[in-house]
């Protein structure tokens, strides 16, 4: 898994925290972040939901959250599944995880902080309605704030439903006038550098992240395509070629199709 930042000296250098509630088997975790991570478990342990949560918060400055949310599903797949709270003997495994009726309202809540800034996002299901939408998210609330820790006095934007605020220099609350539609982020209509300079500013910071896990590894993907190996050819009938040419072995590609292969997943191959 790598998600990282492409520039060097950028504003948000390393995220500090990842936050995510009620996605998929997560039901609530903070996860403290350093410069590189690596997260290992078995299989089915929700590794890969990690980095899915990582991905959908990229989508939000992206403008594409509810959509990415609905290709996965909609809420009614993504949301944590499992029962509203875990008691003693499911820790203690005695009694099995299993869902149960719903009592309370769920939302699925992801965020992350850095130095800098900090951006939360909760999403939920809309009041039940006739309409042809009414199982869509709903994004319902977005805030940023400054520095690691969320607190009422750090908080600089705060979007409730379609309202946006933004504190002013002098630590009042004033109102954005864009009203934002139910499965639009801050990040895709709030553009005021004067007032709200930390949307944009986050925004371009959070389009920086990148995601490289799109190698194929399907029947048809290139890599698992029949092909020669990179074999070692310092044979007895090539050693005088070899030493001609001064290297020590020859590594060569067998058939051209394997590198061709190679270059169409994106590894790039460099043969002697
Ligand atoms: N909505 C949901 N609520 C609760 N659990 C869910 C939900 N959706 C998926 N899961 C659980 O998430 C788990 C899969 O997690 P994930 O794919 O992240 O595992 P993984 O660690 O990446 O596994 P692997 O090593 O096999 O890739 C499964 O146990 C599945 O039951
Ligand atoms: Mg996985």
């Amino acid at each position: 898994m790598v998600a990282c930042s492409a520039a060097s000296a950028r504003i948000i250098d390393v995220l500090r925290s990842l936050a995510i509630a009620n996605y998929r088997s997560i039901r609530e975790l903070v996860l403290p972040l350093g410069p590189l991570n690596l997260v290992t478990g078995p299989d089915g342990s929700g590794k890969s939901n990690l980095y899915r949560a990582l991905r959908l918060l990229a989508d939000a400055a992206q403008g594409g959250i509810v959509a990415s949310l609905a290709r996965e599903g909609g809420l009614a797949s993504t949301l944590w599944a499992g029962p509203e709270s875990i008691s003693r003997r499911m820790r203690s495994r005695e009694v099995r995880i299993e869902g149960t009726r719903r009592k309370e309202p769920v939302s699925l809540r992801l965020g992350f902080s850095s130095d800098e800034f900090g951006y939360a996002i909760d999403l939920g299901l809309p009041t039940p309605s006739d309409s042809m939408f009414s199982r869509d998210p709903e994004i319902k609330r977005e805030c940023i704030w400054s520095g690691p820790i969320l607190r009422p006095a750090s908080l600089l934007v705060d979007r409730r439903g379609a309202h946006v605020q933004v504190r002013s220099g002098d630590g009042e609350w004033e109102s954005i006038n864009t009203r934002l539609a139910t499965f639009e982020s801050l990040f895709s209509r709030v553009a005021d550098p004067a007032r709200a300079p930390e949307v944009l500013t986050l925004r371009d910071e959070m389009q920086t992240w990148r995601f490289y896990d799109h190698f194929r590894t399907d029947a048809d993907a290139p890599p698992r395509q029949p092909a020669g190996a990179l074999v070692r050819t310092d044979t007895q009938e090539n050693r005088g070629k070899v030493s001609s040419n001064r290297k020590a072995c020859d590594f060569r590609l067998v058939r051209a199709s394997r590198h061709s292969a190679m270059r169409d997943a994106g590894v790039n191959l460099r043969s002697g």
